[in-house]
C-alpha cells in the first residue's frame, strides 16, 4: 500500500509517480486529488490524481516545477512506500458531452486539468487545450493531453494567453471553458468568458493543511457563500468566485 511502483524524473522540479493504493485506484474520478505526506518531516500537500488504474490498483501523479521540492524529488525511489496518502478527496468534475470545451491550465496549475482533458475527451466533446507558459520543462505535460485534445495551442510572450483565448472564443462556438493557473489569470479570463456568456469551471489551487475540512485554510468565497476548497471544491463556477478575496487570502500565504 501506497509503494511507488514507478517514477519518471521529468526534469529536477518534475516527477510523475504510479503508485500502489487498490482503493484509492478504485474510486478516483477526474478533479479528485490526495494529500500526500512523502516523510515525517514533510507537511500534507495536495496532488490531483492524474489517472488511475483499477486493475493495476494504482493512480499516478504529477509535481510539477516543485522547486522546492527538489531535494524530496530526488530522494524518492521506486517501491520506497509512502507514509500517509489521503483520498479521493474533493469533488469530481461533472464530466458529459458538452460540446466544444476550451481548457486552459498555466504553469504548476496544468496538471490538475490534465484528468478532466481526458474524461471530457472520452464522453464525446471537442476539447481544445491551451497549455500557456510552454517550455521545455512544461513540455513533459503535453503528452498526457495530446491524446486527448482535438486541437493544442501554446500561448507565448507574443501572444499572451488571454489574447489566445479571446481568439478562440471569437473564432468559434464554445460551450464550456475549464481553467486553472495563477488567480489574476482566472480572474481575467472569467470576465472575458462571463461578458460572452460562457459557462466557465476554474480548479483552485490553494494552500491546504488537512484536506478534510477541519482547518479551514482553504476556505473561498463562491456567491457570497463560504465554501471550503478541499470539501465543495476544487472545481467551482468561475463567475461566482470572489477572486479579488481569494488572491488577498493567497498573499498571506506567500
Ligand atoms: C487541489 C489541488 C491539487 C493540486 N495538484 C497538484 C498537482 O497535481 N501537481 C503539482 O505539482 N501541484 C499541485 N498542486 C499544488 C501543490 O499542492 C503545491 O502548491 C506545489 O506542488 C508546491 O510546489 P513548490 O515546492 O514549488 O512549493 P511552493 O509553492 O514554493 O511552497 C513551498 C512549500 O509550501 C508547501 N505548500 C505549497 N503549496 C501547498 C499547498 N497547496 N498545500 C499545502 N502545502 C503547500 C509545500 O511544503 C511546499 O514545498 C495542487 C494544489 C491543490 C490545492
Ligand atoms: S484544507 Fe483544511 S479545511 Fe480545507
Amino acid at each position: 500500500m501506497n509503494i511507488i511502483r514507478k517514477i519518471v524524473r521529468h526534469s529536477e522540479y518534475t516527477a510523475e509517480m504510479v503508485i500502489e493504493n487498490p482503493s484509492i485506484a478504485r474510486s478516483a474520478r477526474a478533479g479528485h486529488f490526495v494529500m500526500v505526506r512523502f516523510t515525517p518531516d514533510c507537511p500534507r500537500i495536495p496532488f490531483t490524481i492524474v489517472d488511475a488504474s483499477p486493475a493495476d490498483g494504482t493512480f499516478t501523479i504529477i509535481i510539477h516545477k516543485g522547486a522546492r521540492l527538489a531535494d524530496l524529488i530526488g530522494s524518492l525511489h521506486e517501491d520506497y512506500r509512502i507514509g500517509d496518502v489521503l483520498g479521493p478527496l474533493g469533488q469530481a468534475f461533472e464530466i458529459r458531452n458538452y460540446g466544444t470545451v476550451v481548457c486552459c491550465g498555466d504553469g504548476v496549475g496544468f496538471v490538475p486539468i490534465i484528468p478532466v482533458i481526458k474524461a471530457l475527451k472520452q464522453a464525446g466533446n471537442r476539447v481544445v487545450t491551451i497549455l500557456s507558459e510552454f517550455t521545455s520543462e512544461t513540455s513533459c505535460l503535453r503528452a498526457n493531453v495530446e491524446p486527448y485534445s482535438d486541437v493544442i495551442l501554446h500561448s507565448s510572450e507574443e501572444m499572451a494567453t488571454l489574447e489566445l483565448i479571446d481568439r478562440v472564443l471569437t473564432d468559434e462556438k464554445v460551450d464550456l471553458t475549464v481553467i486553472t493557473g495563477p488567480t489574476p489569470m482566472m480572474k481575467a479570463i472569467a470576465e472575458c468568458t462571463r461578458v460572452r456568456q460562457i459557462p466557465t469551471r476554474c480548479i483552485l489551487n490553494m494552500v491546504m493543511l488537512d484536506g478534510v475540512g477541519l482547518c479551514g485554510i482553504c476556505r473561498v468565497m463562491v456567491d457570497g457563500k463560504r465554501m471550503l476548497t478541499c470539501i465543495d471544491g476544487p472545481v467551482f463556477d468561475a463567475h461566482h468566485v470572489d477572486f479579488d478575496q481569494l488572491q488577498n487570502r493567497q498573499r498571506h500565504f506567500v
